[in-house]
């Protein structure tokens, strides 16, 4: 059989996508960002984001079927991210799918997003392993999954329980007066401070919280990021009061350090812990260049394969929705019909 031509839509955040693929292939990525309409306020704004995929959708649909020179009509199937993500910017993409299934009668998938940054990473590197980890990491979610088969069986193992290691970093980055998004400006400035100038605090990795291996903690593979921020906060505030210049760069540095630590500690020892011999990084802050160094010297020396797609394929997307509504087809899952909702919600 040949494989199939999936067409995939994402409005989870800021991101309007429209991806194409053909079985692992990638045929079109159409992305339309309305994070220029957030800055100013240092935040995404869910009803900025969702007005902006109103007027971005048809135009990125239409660039994705010129880009990938195929027809609404060939399209075997249509995709959608039904969540989790921000409501109404999730009901803009589902609207546009389920009018578009009704007006052409092709099958339409719903699509987790995070099993979907999972998923894309067959458009980079090929088939994926059977015991498969995954790393995700964003400004909306941050999450370890275990990965046993893509279309139908996908276990988070943990998440954060406060905030995203991204809005770690934005919040972070404000605090310091270095702008919005922080991700890429405080990877870049970190480059010129100390990562051990200050030992900020590793959240959720004491004992009474990780437990051991034979007897693992509730939060064992759990994410916590407010508890920094809030030292950081208090570290800014004591150089004010005293009168002195803030250390910028090394407190981004040492910051970053906290960051990256926990979340590599804690992937590599999930997928010793379950037998994982491959970890695939997604997320927007799969771009942080710490981040991948470390995360790949803890890979390499626990043996443990890593796979970090491009970074266009890391952010949201519509591709990471047309691929894993591949897999899916290929494993003969059936479509959702017309009736599922958006679900904000995690898994
Ligand atoms: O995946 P994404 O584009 O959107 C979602 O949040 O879902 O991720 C955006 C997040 C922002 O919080 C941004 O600050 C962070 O990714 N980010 C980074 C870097 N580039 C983007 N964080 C750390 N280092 C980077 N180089
Ligand atoms: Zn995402």
């Amino acid at each position: 059989p040949t494989a199939p031509l999936v067409l995939g839509i994402e409005s989870s955040c800021d991101e309007t996508g429209v991806g194409i693929v053909r079985g692992t292939e990638l045929l079109a990525n159409a992305v339309s960002s309305s994070m220029d309409e957030h800055v100013r306020f240092g935040g995404v704004i869910p009803e900025i984001a969702s007005r902006a995929h109103l007027d971005a959708f048809v135009p990125t649909l239409r660039s994705a079927l010129d880009t990938a020179g195929v027809t609404l009509e060939e399209v075997d199937a249509l995709a959608v991210t039904s969540g989790p993500g921000l409501s109404g910017a999730l009901m803009v993409g589902v609207a546009a799918a389920k009018a578009l299934a009704l007006a052409t009668g092709k099958p339409l998938y719903a699509i987790n997003h995070l099993v979907a940054h999972v998923g894309v990473g067959v458009l980079d590197g090929g088939d994926l392993p059977e015991s498969l980890g995954a790393l995700l990491v964003s400004g909306g979610h941050t999450e370890i999954l275990k990965v046993d088969a893509l279309a139908s069986d996908v276990t988070l193992l943990g998440a954060t329980i406060d905030d995203a290691a991204g809005e770690a970093y934005d919040k972070v980055a404000r605090l310091l007066g270095l702008g919005y998004p922080g991700g890429p400006v405080i990877d870049r400035i970190a480059k010129e401070g100390n990562p051990k100038a200050i030992r900020f605090p590793r959240g959720l990795t004491m004992p009474k919280f990780t437990g051991t291996a034979e007897n693992p903690g509730k939060h064992r593979y759990d994410f916590s990021f407010s508890g920094l921020k809030t030292a950081v906060a208090r570290c800014v505030e004591q150089y004010r009061a005293r009168g002195e210049e803030v250390p910028v760069a090394d407190i981004a540095a040492s910051f970053q350090e906290a960051v990256v630590d926990v979340v590599t500690s804690k992937a590599v020892l999930a997928c010793r812990e379950h037998g994982m011999s491959t970890l695939l990084l997604g997320g927007g802050v799969a771009a942080n260049s710490r981040l991948r160094e470390l995360l790949a010297a803890r890979c390499a020396s626990a043996g443990i394969a890593l796979r970090v797609p491009r970074p266009g394929l890391c952010t949201d997307n519509g591709a990471m929705v047309a691929a894993l509504a591949a897999q899916v087809v290929m494993a003969g899952g059936a479509p959702s019909g017309i009736g599922f909702a958006a679900d904000s919600g995690q898994p």
